[in-house]
């Protein structure tokens, strides 16, 4: 079998960041299937420093929305590369949704105890990517969920103790398309023989 037929980097090469979902929610069994994918990531000890927080709550989501938003503007306010210039004109809308309306938000949380807890919360998260993508199912990393860190009352009402951090907030849902795999930069690599 050549390496192009290969499923595994199939899955890989074919899986993008979906951000238009159909309002379909994913049953619970399917959601533990893909956090199971996520904990078999290696982790640096197998410290295993995870946590998770499934949140299918659309209103709570709403509201981690509404106070991640104005943070991030704030943080791009200096920026001025085209994709924050992008980005800052649809956060600037009153009807954009960090979790763009997903049905599913799942938050990957590192222990603080473990040194290498953001190396291994990564891989955790990019395992539930594609292990969701072989399922039909759609995912979008939303860095900008991190900032509800710095809100105790959230953090409070989803169960996260001083003990986590936030990591990678991944939202996941059915997409309204099919996606595609996009050309990527060419790597830059060095042998040496
Ligand atoms: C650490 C990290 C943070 C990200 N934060 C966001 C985000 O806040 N909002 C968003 O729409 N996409 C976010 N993304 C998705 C990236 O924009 C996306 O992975 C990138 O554009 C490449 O596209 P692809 O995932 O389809 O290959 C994030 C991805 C990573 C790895």
């Amino acid at each position: 079998m050549g390496v192009e037929e290969n499923s595994v980097i199939e899955n890989i090469k074919a899986r993008r960041s979906v951000r238009e979902y159909i309002d379909k929610d994913i049953n619970d069994e399917d959601i533990k299937t893909i956090i199971d994918a996520g904990i078999h990531a290696p982790s640096g000890f197998d410290s295993q420093p995870w946590f998770f927080v499934v949140v299918k709550n659309r209103e709570m989501m709403k509201r981690m929305s509404d106070h991640c938003k104005p943070r991030l503007l704030a943080m791009l306010d200096e920026a001025t590369n085209d994709a924050a210039v992008e980005f800052k004109k649809e956060l600037a809308n009153d009807e954009f949704h960090i979790f763009y309306d997903a049905p599913v938000l799942i938050i990957v949380l590192g222990n603080n105890a473990s040194v290498t807890a953001d190396y291994d919360c990564a891989l955790c998260a990019e395992n539930m990517m594609l292990a969701a993508h072989s399922m039909g199912i759609g995912s979008c990393w939303i860095g900008t969920g991190c900032f509800i860190q710095d809100n105790p009352e959230i953090l409070e009402e989803l169960g996260i103790t001083p003990d986590y951090r936030v990591i990678a907030p991944i939202v996941f849902g059915y997409p309204t398309t099919e996606t595609e795999e996009i050309p990527k930069k060419e790597p830059e690599v060095v042998w040496i023989y």
